[in-house]
């Protein structure tokens, strides 16, 4: 039986000791306040136990990892339906790229793409009754924790410096891939992004995927067809530009956050969520990526 505790303080350890060349992001300035030396990893097993090493308990903004949580939801409103409108392939772009959504006719490669997302929140807002209210419960309902909400400053804040996602909306709107007012989307779209949640409220979240959609607690929510294609769409497409090296260093479906969280799987095995609010130059979290090789390495445990 593995130790795990030991294995997370390790590589706790090697990490702090690790200089951080990533940056954390900026251009959503409520984010720039963050401080850089956060980190934290928390490891939730499917049989139940559960482990923890640093900063796993406090609250960040999981800006696009709420893009899973999102597709899920559209996957359960509208089925493959979804698919008309997003596709399902690697951009190889990064998460904010223009220039592939006006040649491919406002069709956006993927839904964990800013534009697919942008998409994937336009039919929650056709399709739900109170749309922020029913999503923020959904991803309640999946984490078994009413303490979760959105941060009011960190949507607004996006809201004021969110040109390039204005411009992903309107782009969209014009080529007819837009039900709503580009502002009604992007006001839920904002809003999901500053979901706050820490490492083990994601680790709970995540269960769904590892667990053929049963959450902790046993109620399905997803079909285990659902699952094996958010899986599939999450090791593919969930670290943008940089999938294939999350792939090659790392072995697992995840996603990844400007907020600098992590959240992978392997499924019927573990959740893994990580925090160090610094980035990479693709916008993924620079130590986040490290203990999650680390991780995968130690253990030996990958979908590979
Ligand atoms: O739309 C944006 O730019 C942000 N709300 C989310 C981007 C993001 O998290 C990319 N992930 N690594």
């Amino acid at each position: 039986m593995l130790d795990y505790q030991a294995i997370l303080e390790e590589i706790y350890s090697s990490l702090k000791k690790t200089e951080d060349t990533g940056e954390v992001a900026s251009y959503i300035p409520e984010l720039a306040k963050i401080p850089k030396d956060k980190l934290g990893i928390h490891l939730q097993l499917i049989t139940g136990e559960d482990y923890a090493v640093g900063d796993a308990l406090e609250k960040f903004s999981i800006q696009s990892i709420s893009k899973v949580f999102s597709l899920s939801k559209a996957f359960q409103l509208v089925g493959n339906k979804l698919l008309t409108r997003v596709d399902v392939e690697p951009s190889g772009n990064p998460f904010n790229h223009l220039s592939l959504l006006e040649l491919e006719n406002g069709i956006p490669r993927n839904p964990l793409i800013n534009s697919g997302a942008i998409v994937v929140a336009d039919v929650l807002l056709s399709n739900l009754k109170n749309p922020k209210e029913d999503f923020l419960n959904f991803v309640r309902e999946l984490a078994h924790d009413d303490s979760i909400s959105y941060n009011e400053k960190v949507a607004e804040s996006e809201r004021e410096t969110g040109f390039n996602n204005y411009a992903a909306a309107n782009l969209l709107k014009s080529f007819g891939n837009l039900e709503n007012d580009v502002d009604d989307v992007l006001d839920f779209y904002f809003h999901q992004c500053s979901i706050m949640m820490n490492c083990k409220q994601l680790t709970n979240a995540f269960f769904v995927y590892a667990n053929r959609g049963k959450c902790l607690k046993d109620v399905l929510h997803l079909t285990p067809s659902q699952v094996k294609r958010i899986n599939a769409i999450m090791l593919t497409c969930g670290f943008y530009d940089e999938a294939g090296e999350f792939a090659f260093e790392v072995g697992l479906p995840g996603k990844s956050g400007v907020g600098g969280g992590i959240v992978a799987l392997l499924p019927h095995c573990f959740t893994i969520a990580t925090w160090a609010p610094a980035l990479n130059p693709q916008g993924n979290s620079f130590l986040g990526m490290q203990a999650l090789e680390q991780f995968t390495t130690k253990t030996k445990l990958s979908i590979f």
